[in-house]
């Protein structure tokens, strides 16, 4: 602010002073408020890019967390899964090894019995009618000693399964031995085996009696209900990486949401006294004899599918 007179040196008065000093007062104050509040301004913004700065590493480590945590829940799940897994299996064991010490104090009587017999029927083999009547008494108990044989067989650990077998001629030897089976209950057998499936290694007649198993169980759900005309049992089979997966579906009643968890458990049995709950035990532990994996589910329009995962043979080891 500027006043000037260069010919009166009293041209100004203490009033004009005044009026000089409350102007410029109120001007640098107005020019101090300015400045405040710049720097008000700047150290505003300042904070703003800083608290900007910290939310974004904040949700960079709250993604980390989250992915972490669902990483936690996977491993956690796969160690739940296997334990029941484990579970099943120590149950499993721990049937089959009962079944095996019943099946083996039955074979010693057994043993007995036959030779018996074979005395008797050479010592009244002139009488026909009772020959005939030993016979047919040591037809019944040959067929109880081969039962007994099977299931001391099926428990013997590290029994021979040492050779490469194609599990489509499993299949379709099976379903040729079912054939009769599935026609007088008019069920349509669909197979959908590739020729060219890498060899597992295995016991055919255990791997012949899972899927004799499965189809049986099949055919017992398709009779469940007949009004459905639709009476299908699918298997397929394929390679899967490593493995070969063969699959079992059929157009039955499915499996029970209940259930679903206790199929594989030994005298599980839906079927009140038309069952004893042992096919499936029986396929579990043939399966995991041979290193593999059986599952159960239900397909999402109706019936059930029974998937076996077997390794596939690798020679170089
Ligand atoms: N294909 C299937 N569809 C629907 N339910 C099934 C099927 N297969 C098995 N299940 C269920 O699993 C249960 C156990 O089967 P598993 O073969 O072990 O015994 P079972 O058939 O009842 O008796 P068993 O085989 O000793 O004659 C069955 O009772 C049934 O509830
Ligand atoms: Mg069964």
């Amino acid at each position: 602010m500027v006043t000037q007179s260069y010919s009166d040196a009293d041209h100004f008065d203490k009033t004009d002073v005044d009026v000089f000093a409350s102007v410029s007062d109120q001007v640098a104050m107005a020019i101090e408020r300015k400045t405040y509040e710049m720097r008000l301004k700047e150290a505003h913004d300042a904070l703003e890019m800083r608290i900007r700065r910290r939310t974004n590493a904040l949700m960079k480590i709250n993604r980390r967390l989250e992915s972490e945590i669902r990483k936690q829940e996977q491993t956690e799940n796969i160690l739940r899964e296997s334990e029941a897994r484990l579970i099943q299996s120590e149950r499993l064991a721990a049937t089959g090894q009962l079944a095996a010490s019943i099946a083996h104090e039955i074979n010693s009587p057994l043993q007995g019995v036959t030779s018996l017999l074979n005395v008797m029927r050479r010592e009244y083999g002139r009488d026909n009618q009772l020959a005939g009547d030993l016979e047919l008494v040591q037809g019944a108990f040959t067929s109880i000693s081969k039962t007994v044989k099977n299931l001391l067989d099926l428990n013997r650990p590290g029994k021979e399964k040492n050779r490469p077998v194609q599990i489509q001629e499993v299949i379709t030897q099976t379903a040729a031995l079912v054939k009769a089976y599935l026609k007088d209950n008019h069920v349509r057998l669909e197979l959908d085996l590739p020729a060219a499936l890498p060899p597992i290694m295995g016991s055919p007649q255990e791997l012949s009696q899972v899927f004799m198993n499965l189809i049986t169980n099949s055919v017992e759900s398709l009779n469940m209900d007949p009004t459905y005309s639709d009476r299908r049992i699918a298997i397929e089979a394929q390679t899967a990486g490593e493995q070969v997966e063969v699959r079992v579906t059929d157009t039955g009643i499915g499996i029970g949401a209940e259930d679903i968890s206790r199929v594989f458990d030994a005298f599980f049995t839906s079927k009140k006294t038309m069952g004893m709950g042992v096919g499936l035990s029986i396929c579990h532990r043939i399966i995991e004899g041979h290193n593999g994996t059986i599952e159960a589910r239900n397909l999402s329009d109706r019936g059930a599918v029974f998937t076996i995962r077997l390794p596939v043979n690798d020679p170089s080891t």
